[in-house]
């Protein structure tokens, strides 16, 4: 893709104000097709993230056939064939720039009587997938990756698939689904345990839909051969979208935003953790549980930040957010140290790489280390940086312009409304200048 294609140019300064609600948590909604289709019965979805990302997923389902009306304004309905139920696809699965959609469907897809072959584009072509593959061909699975264990993956079907305790070397939520999943499928019991907390909203989905799982400290566990029941799932908003508005209104002075409804699931909050370290001002209201997700309007008004040490153990519960905490970590003052992320170099792009060279740019200090980066918060130039088609690095920059002393110019934005349609249109809404385009 030509790096210079579909540019964002922000205005510097400026505060966000309002009351917003960001598109739908990606990672439920993921999750909400494949159960959905999994699952005896009917399946009403509201608040689904109609991004590319996730309709990928619900693409890949329907060619399997699985009947689903929508997406039309989050709504979408799946009519549920059952455990056994899905058939040969046409064609190759195009998982797009889905690393969810991929490593959970290699699990899914080892379990099915068919084979499937699944591709992704530039990006997810060039992802790991051994960490799902080495561990599902310990269960009887058996899967083709290219030399370099990346994508394209061809799926055998019609094996017989065997429970594994698997001690996971990563804390990694995909993993950790991706075993569960095949593990429906499996004789016996499956069970995974995790070095630290990720993400769990695949085991409280498929207890949702009725499904035993068993969780005793770090290790979750379930037996093969039962059976899902449709239950309906209200997608909240995702707190990783939410991420940017956090970031943004804790930098810009005279900012007070409130975000809906947004999810705050515990495996998922270490942004405002993160925040709340570094003197930010968040408080959540109107506390509230919805569909086995806990859901919260969270209020950030603008403060003071500071450079802290981030401790290890947040890392997993902010894995995706730390683009957008770079940026307030360039914003603070004093340093900002990051350690035990080397996961972050295998995401959509090399997010400690490429925020490094984005925030130099910006003339920032900002050092990457092997598993982090080290960042001093300072004065932060208009400058013109590359997204390397990474969405959350191109979201992040477009907030640092809040506290830029000149426009900053984002390259090679397309992968932003996949993410998070309506982006653009939403900061617009609350106070940020930027339009795309390459004008100033
Ligand atoms: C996800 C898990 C995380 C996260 C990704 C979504 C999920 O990946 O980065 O955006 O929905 O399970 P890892 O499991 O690779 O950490």
């Amino acid at each position: 893709m030509n790096q210079n294609s579909h540019p964002f140019t922000v205005q510097p300064g400026g505060r966000l104000n309002g009351r917003l609600r960001v598109p739908g948590d990606k990672s439920i909604s993921h999750r909400s097709i494949m159960l959905g289709s999994l699952a005896e019965g009917i399946t009403h979805v509201t608040g689904f993230l109609e991004g590319e990302d996730c309709l990928a997923t619900l693409k890949a389902f329907r060619a399997m056939g699985v009947g689903i009306d929508g997406p039309t304004d989050g709504r979408v309905v799946i009519h549920g064939v059952g455990l056994r139920g899905l058939k040969p696809p046409p064609g190759s699965l195009d998982m797009g720039n889905s690393g969810t959609s991929m490593r959970l469907m290699s699990g899914l897809m080892s379990g099915q009587a068919f084979d499937v072959t699944m591709t992704g584009d530039a990006s997810l072509s060039k992802r790991p997938m051994r960490r799902v593959t080495e561990p599902l061909a310990s269960m009887g699975a058996r899967i083709d990756a290219t030399d370099k264990g990346t994508p394209p993956l061809h799926v055998h079907g019609g094996q017989r698939l065997k429970g594994i305790h698997y001690d996971m070397p990563v804390a990694s939520a995909q993993v950790k689904s991706a075993l569960l999943l095949a593990g429906l499928y499996a004789e016996g019991e499956t069970c995974v345990s995790e070095p630290a907390p990720t993400r769990d909203h695949t085991e409280r989905m498929l207890s949702g839909f009725g499904y035993v799982v068993r969780r005793s400290g770090n290790c979750v566990c379930l037996d093969g051969g039962g059976r899902l029941r449709a239950a309906d799932i209200d997608v909240p908003a995702d707190i990783s979208s939410a991420a940017f508005f956090m970031v943004g209104a804790s930098i810009a002075p005279g900012s007070d935003v409130v975000l809906e409804h947004v999810g705050i699931n515990p495996t998922r909050t270490g942004v405002i953790d993160i925040l709340r370290l570094m003197g930010g001002d968040l408080t959540l209201m109107n506390e509230r549980e919805v569909g086995g997700e806990p859901v919260a309007d969270i209020r950030v008004r603008s403060a003071a930040l500071h450079g802290i040490r981030i401790p290890e153990a947040l890392v997993p519960l902010a894995i995706d957010e730390f683009p957008a905490l770079f940026i307030a970590a360039a914003c603070a003052e004093g340093e900002t140290v990051l350690t035990g992320a080397e996961e972050l170099r295998v995401k959509e792009s090399d997010r400690i790489q490429v925020m490094a060279d984005g925030l130099t740019a910006c003339g920032i200090d900002a050092r990457p280390t092997p598993d982090g980066i080290v960042i001093r918060g300072g004065r932060l130039g208009g400058a013109t940086v590359g997204s390397h088609s990474d969405h959350r690095i191109a979201m992040s920059f477009a907030m640092a312009a809040l506290r830029a002393d000149g426009p900053i110019r984002i390259l090679d934005t397309a992968n932003v409304n996949p993410s998070f349609p309506g982006f653009v249109a939403l900061a617009t809404s609350c106070g940020l200048s930027i339009r795309e385009g390459a004008d100033a």
